[in-house]
């Protein structure tokens, strides 16, 4: 329960709980992944079984798709939606122009097509997500399995010429097999430490063959919220100082877990 949670939980909540409150009636919504995403996903449930809001859900990744539907919410395809109003999504890394580091939940590929297919993107995440230059989080890139170690070498021949500090690549496991993305691919996490041109790199990458698609978000992040564990909410917005939005009392939705059933 939310009361019990860890400093950390509670701010995601927050920037969660906050977030919802820009979903309307009638809207369809792209549900991201990961953990904060998933706090969103249960208070969008909530307020779906309160007020009988219709809303129409895109999911971001298998297991979103299986917790949305887990707590009542219409989850469908982005084909049959067609066109998104909102997405809210979490994220591993944002700077001061809104540029994200996605994909450490291995679902960049879909995170980025939904975001992609709405009219707005609004970002949740704790103040640790700050930062003043990406690529401290290794930037998770989606490679095909075919050929992905000479995949992986054309990016390192890439690398090179680019503006970024470390050159090291992993490819992510789960377990001991290699981990395999929603749609049966690799990801490669591009150890960089510090992103000098975010515009560029995205750009490099996904001009190497096997490269599905890279893990940043540029220019397509509109909002960002914010969460503290006090409870206090703040978006940032481009080209602006972030402000104070709100103040979730986090107490008071201590039985979201035990009223959804879970
Ligand atoms: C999923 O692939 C990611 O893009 C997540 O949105 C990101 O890793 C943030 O996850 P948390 O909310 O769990 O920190």
């Amino acid at each position: 329960m939310p009361t019990e949670l860890s400093p950390i939980e509670k701010a995601k909540f927050a920037a969660a709980r906050h977030a919802t409150t820009f979903i309307r009636d009638g809207m369809k919504v792209g549900l991201g992944t990961g953990s904060t995403a998933a706090w969103m996903v249960r208070c969008l449930a909530e307020r779906v079984r309160d007020e009988g809001l219709r809303v129409t859900g895109v999911a971001t990744s298998t297991r979103t798709a299986d917790l949305a539907r887990s707590l009542g919410l219409t989850v469908t395809t982005l084909e049959e939606a067609g066109w998104l109003d909102l997405t809210i999504d979490g994220a591993d890394e944002f700077d001061g122009d809104l540029g994200l580091i996605k994909g450490g939940g291995a679902a960049l590929l879909q995170e980025k097509i939904v975001a992609a297919a709405s009219d707005r993107m609004v970002v949740i995440a704790d103040a640790a997500k700050r930062v003043a230059a990406l690529g401290a989080f290794p930037l998770p890139v989606e490679v095909i399995p075919f050929g992905w170690t000479a995949t992986q070498r054309l990016i390192e021949e890439m690398l090179a010429g680019q503006d970024v500090l470390g050159h090291e690549i992993t490819r992510r496991m789960a377990g001991d097999q290699p981990l395999r993305t929603d749609e049966n691919n690799l990801i490669l996490d591009l150890h960089l430490k510090r992103i000098g041109d975010a515009r560029a790199l995205a750009l490099m990458l996904n001009q190497i063959p096997g490269v599905v698609e890279n893990g940043l978000f540029n220019d397509i992040c509109d909002t960002v919220i914010v969460g503290h564990p006090d409870g206090r909410v703040e978006a940032f917005e481009p080209d602006a100082p972030a402000r104070e939005v709100g103040l979730i009392d986090i107490r008071s939705s201590a039985n979201i877990f035990a009223d959804l059933g879970e």
